[in-house]
């Protein structure tokens, strides 16, 4: 996110407008915390991780009032237009600001979880692959040296993308999804065709909004009916929404933020940019979040022969 919050200030300033930074997001906006930005200020953050603006859970905001008060705000401070960054919370949010008052937005897809519709890749996506992978590399060791089971819980509140993606370059003896219906029976069958396949160890990633409930659930379901390997659970948590992003991320995030002010200065609002095809596309930010990109069926379908 520093990396698009340095692109869209230093964009704005190329096309001659005056950048506000908002701190702690809805919240910041609802309390008028407001603070200038020039070009020194977004100096040698391209490679950290987080938001220097900071971020906030905003239940206001959710309410008709809370956006009023934030808009009259925004209104007190001369902001007449806005860049919000973020993932399906902010756009929902910034969605209905945007219709209920006169102030273009435009979104920029800023999330680890890729669960929006209308880009490729989010911002985050590929540096929380790369953390997931050098964890669960680490994990592997421990997992074949002791002949054990891991099940391995990566984030993914409703969409499995971290889940797929990394259970295929990790070699994962399975992934459990929320978009397909995850069976024990299959699981079991899948571990036991692979014990007797002299296979002594194994890794399963499950991404948090699976069916089963996560990694501590089905690990408990699969010990009391399977008993071959020793098993354990890791749940990876917030180590995959920090860490200095990688090349394609800091690459996307300057892409998307100086997008986001060539949109504004277009005359566009209420669209999230993203790049589709190494192209850039406008999609409406309602459009954004209702869907998200459909899984690739050729992934799971590869992730199934490899695993054999
Ligand atoms: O929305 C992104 C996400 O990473 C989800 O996958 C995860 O469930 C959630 O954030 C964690 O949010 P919090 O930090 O509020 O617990």
């Amino acid at each position: 996110m520093n990396a698009a919050i340095r692109s869209v200030v230093r964009t704005g300033i190329y096309f001659g407008y005056e950048i506000i930074g908002i701190n702690n997001g809805y919240k910041g906006m609802i309390e008028g915390d407001f603070v200038k930005m020039d070009s020194a200020s977004v100096s040698n953050i391209i490679q950290r991780g987080g938001t220097i603006l900071k971020t906030a859970r905003c239940k206001e905001f959710m309410s008709e009032d809370g956006r009023k008060q934030a808009f009259e705000q925004l209104q007190k401070e001369g902001i007449d237009a806005l860049v919000a960054i973020g993932g399906n919370g902010t756009f929902t949010g910034a969605d209905k600001m945007g219709k209920e008052h006169q102030i273009p937005i435009i979104g920029v897809p800023g999330t680890i979880d890729n669960d929006l519709f209308g880009t490729d890749n989010t911002i985050g996506y590929d540096t929380a692959l790369n953390t997931v992978i050098n964890a669960v590399d680490k994990i592997r060791d421990t997992a074949s040296s002791h002949n054990r089971l891991f099940f391995i819980e990566v984030m993914g509140r409703d969409a499995g993308f971290i889940a797929l993606n990394t259970g295929i370059a990790c070699g994962a003896e399975d992934i459990l999804i929320p978009e397909e219906e995850t069976s024990v029976d299959e699981l079991i069958e899948i571990l036991d065709r692979g014990f007797r396949q002299n296979k002594n160890s194994g890794i399963i990633i499950v991404a948090e909004g699976d069916d089963s409930g996560g990694a501590i659930q089905i690990a408990n379901k699969v010990n009391e009916r399977y008993d071959h390997y020793e098993t354990r659970v890791t749940i990876l948590g917030h180590i995959q929404r920090g860490g200095s992003p990688t090349c394609a991320d800091r690459v996307l995030a300057s892409r998307m933020g100086y997008e986001s002010v060539k949109a504004l200065n277009n005359g566009y609002k209420g669209i999230m940019v993203g790049i589709v095809d190494d192209q850039v596309s406008y999609t409406p930010l309602s459009k954004a979040i209702k869907h998200h990109n459909i899984m690739n069926k050729d992934l799971m379908e590869i992730a199934r022969v490899l695993s054999l």
